[in-house]
């Protein structure tokens, strides 16, 4: 058993925000056993080791539901937009992820700047060979960090080096989930790459295996750009809609995780929030690449289940504080408005919960996994200036979220212990 004293941060069942100024965390075979107020835990549990990090903050650890590790490399690579950027630096730089010395090289890098950053739990991209799936899942295993990953199926209109065959892509995918689906933390995701890069064969390939195993995630990309939708419309002029594809194969489900969903409409909504599929706002990426801006309103309103997520390397930072920014300001760019709370919430219990998670991860609370960060808001002159003169938690949560970065993340704990960084800083 072993506890901390600090301020905690958490979420309640209404998803409202709870802060506790002096408070003390009891951590048991990874899982969090109780917590409270220090004066009434200490006095329960007399004699045992408190780690002191008072001045800090514990709260959950960040969940990035969507975010390519190869793309670790191309971070602010300038494009007119997602296709040509595809073509012209994700495709090359992907090719070399066949290379396993490659893989290793970037998988363990990301790893540690995911930890760096905060973020405990990631649903993350490999490129289409799965020896990439299997470096990252590698190195999350030997940091008992909860990862889910998959290898992209790909099988036409992209270039040779990163195409996989319609039938091997799947065997491959197959193989991924005996060798790797629920061994420790980790857990494999079925990932056709998007719409236009999935042959008719594959997209039900996809479907059928994902028929076979329930427990497994689906993850993809979807209406994220406005010439991808019309490519879209060519390659499947039967379909309603980009989701409809999806749908009619029957990939829509829970523990469908759909990367943006900016260019949708109310009946896409109502199939997403019908069939349990969730969806992966990536904010950065959005601004980025130019694709769009989410409904917020709308996807309010539908009641799918949603998340906050990076999308690196589209997005343009893994840190968490920089993905709910951007959703700040998208959310004000249309029609709608997020708050502060609502976004951390989106970025932690309730990204657990739209991943199928919850219950298990993404808040403080007992019988949950001791996966937490420490936050100190005084990292920077600004930032401790700033939260000294928050009125409430709200304010509090806001000014961390414009203001804080990687910089703010004293420490990463995953199962109730402090992450040692291997590659990073
Ligand atoms: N659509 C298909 N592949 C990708 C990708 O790698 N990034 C983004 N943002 N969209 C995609
Ligand atoms: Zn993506």
């Amino acid at each position: 058993m072993k506890a901390w004293r600090a301020a905690l941060l958490g979420f309640d069942a209404r998803r409202q925000p709870w802060r506790i100024d002096d408070g003390m965390l009891v951590v048991q075979h990874g899982r969090i056993l109780e917590l409270g107020p220090y004066a009434e835990l200490a006095a329960r549990h007399p004699g045992l080791d408190v780690v002191d990090w008072r001045g800090l903050t514990l709260a959950p650890g960040f969940i990035d539901p969507h975010v390519h590790f190869p793309q670790i490399d191309l971070i602010g690579s300038p494009g007119p937009g997602l296709l040509p950027w595809l073509q012209r630096y994700t495709f090359p730089l992907e090719a070399r992820f066949a290379d396993p010395a490659v893989a290793a090289d970037a998988a363990g890098f990301f790893v540690d700047e995911l930890l760096r950053n905060g973020v405990t739990t990631a649903m993350a991209w490999g490129s289409s060979h799965p020896v990439s799936v299997d470096a990252l899942l590698r190195e999350a295993q030997a940091r008992r960090l909860r990862m889910i990953a998959g290898k992209c199926l790909m099988d036409r209109e992209v270039p040779e080096a990163v195409r996989d065959h319609s039938q091997r892509g799947l065997e491959d995918t197959d193989a991924l989930i005996r060798r790797w689906h629920d061994v420790d933390r980790l857990g494999i995701a079925i990932t056709p790459r998007f719409v236009p890069s999935c042959s008719a064969s594959q997209l039900g390939g996809a479907a059928e295996l994902a028929r076979a195993h329930p427990d497994v995630w689906v993850q993809t990309h979807a209406a994220e750009n406005r010439e991808e939708l019309a490519l879209v419309r060519r390659l499947h002029p039967q379909a309603r809609s980009y989701l409809d594809v999806y749908d009619a194969v029957g990939l829509l489900r829970p523990r469908s995780v759909l990367a943006h969903c900016i260019h949708i409409d109310d009946q896409d909504r109502r199939r997403l929030a019908q069939t349990g599929a969730a969806v992966a706002v990536c904010p950065s990426s959005n601004l980025f690449l130019g694709s769009g801006v989410f409904d917020f309103d709308a996807a309010r309103r539908s009641g799918f289940a949603w998340a906050l997520a990076s999308d690196v390397g589209a997005g343009t930072s893994l840190s968490p504080f920089h993905t709910m920014l951007d959703a700040w300001k998208l959310a004000r760019l249309g029609a709608g408005a997020m708050e502060a709370a609502e976004l951390w919430w989106r970025h932690t219990a309730g990204a657990a919960r739209a991943i199928d998670l919850g219950g298990l991860i993404g808040n403080l609370a007992p019988g949950l996994e001791a996966d937490f960060i420490a936050l100190d808001d005084r990292a920077t002159p600004l930032l401790a200036r700033r939260t000294a003169a928050a009125a409430s938690l709200d304010e509090w949560l806001a000014a961390m979220i414009v203001l804080a970065d990687d910089r703010a993340i004293r420490h990463t704990v995953v199962l109730g212990e402090v992450a040692r960084l291997r590659c990073a800083g």
